[in-house]
C-alpha cells in the first residue's frame, strides 16, 4: 500500500530528467542535432549555456544545471575516459626506484575537506528553486499559450526588460486571464534568469 503511494509522490515533486529533455532540449530541433557528438562536460555547460540564451523563458536557469547533468551522466554523451597512467604510480613504487627516489607521499584527500563539500553544495541553486522555476515556466506554459503559440514566447524574449514590459502588455489584452499573482510569480521568475551570474 504504502509504495505506490511513495512513488506517486516522488513522481508528483518534480519531472523527470527525460520529460525536461524532451520539453526543453527537443522543442526546437530533434534528438539527431543534440545527440550528434560528444562533448565533455565543460563544452556541455556552454552547449546549453547557448541554446539557453536563445530561449530563457523555455530553459530556466536550474534546468540548464539538470539538462548537462542529464546530457553527461544519463546519455554518457561524453568521450570514453582516457586510460589512466596509473603505471606511472606503480614504476615509483617498485624497488628499483625507492633506491633513488623518495617515497611518494599520497595526495591530501582535498575530496575530504569539509570546505570543498561545502563549495560544491553552496554553488548548487536548492531543490526549492528549482521547484519555483518549474512552476513558473508551467504557468508561462498555460498562460502565454492562449492567443498565440508559445514559439512567439520563447523565441522573442531574450532580455529581461523586454519580457517585463512584454508581460505587461499581454496581461492587459482582453480576456488574457493573466491575474495579478500570476503576474507577480512570472516577474519573479524573470527577473532570476536574466542577470548575468
Ligand atoms: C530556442 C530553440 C532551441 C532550443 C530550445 C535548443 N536549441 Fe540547440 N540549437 C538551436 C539552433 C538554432 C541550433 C543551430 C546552431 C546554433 O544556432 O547554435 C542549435 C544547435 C544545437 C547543437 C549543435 C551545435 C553545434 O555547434 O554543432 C547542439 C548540440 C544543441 N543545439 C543542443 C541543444 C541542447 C542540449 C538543448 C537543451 C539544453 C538545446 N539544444 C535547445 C536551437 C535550440
Ligand atoms: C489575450 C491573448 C494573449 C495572451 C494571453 C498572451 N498574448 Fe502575447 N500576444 C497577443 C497578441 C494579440 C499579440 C500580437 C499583437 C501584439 O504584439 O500586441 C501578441 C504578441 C506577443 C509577442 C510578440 C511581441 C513582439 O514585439 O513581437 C510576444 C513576445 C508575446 N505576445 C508574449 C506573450 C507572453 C510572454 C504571454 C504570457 C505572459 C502572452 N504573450 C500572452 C495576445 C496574447
Amino acid at each position: 500500500m504504502l509504495a505506490p503511494l511513495l512513488l506517486m509522490v516522488s513522481m508528483s515533486a518534480a519531472p523527470s530528467a527525460r520529460v525536461l529533455y524532451e520539453t526543453k532540449c527537443l522543442y526546437c530541433h530533434s534528438a539527431v542535432v543534440t545527440e550528434a557528438a560528444v562533448r565533455t562536460p565543460a563544452q556541455w555547460k556552454k552547449v546549453v549555456a547557448s541554446m539557453r540564451r536563445k530561449a530563457p523563458l523555455l530553459i530556466a536557469r536550474g534546468e540548464a544545471r539538470q539538462l548537462v547533468s542529464y546530457l553527461v551522466t544519463t546519455l554518457k554523451l561524453v568521450p570514453p575516459p582516457s586510460s589512466k597512467p596509473r603505471a606511472a604510480t606503480v614504476v615509483l613504487n617498485s624497488p628499483a626506484v625507492r633506491e633513488t627516489a623518495p617515497p611518494v607521499e599520497p595526495p591530501a584527500d582535498s575530496e575530504g575537506l569539509p570546505g570543498a563539500a561545502d563549495d560544491a553544495t553552496s554553488t548548487e541553486p536548492s531543490d526549492e528553486n528549482d521547484r519555483f522555476e518549474g512552476h513558473a515556466t508551467e504557468l508561462i506554459e498555460r498562460r502565454c499559450s492562449k492567443c498565440h503559440t508559445l514559439s512567439r514566447v520563447y523565441t522573442k524574449l531574450d532580455t529581461l526588460d523586454r519580457s517585463l514590459v512584454t508581460l505587461r502588455r499581454m496581461r492587459l489584452k482582453p480576456g488574457s486571464g493573466i491575474s495579478a499573482t500570476d503576474a507577480a510569480t512570472i516577474e519573479r521568475f524573470l527577473r532570476t534568469q536574466f542577470d548575468t551570474r
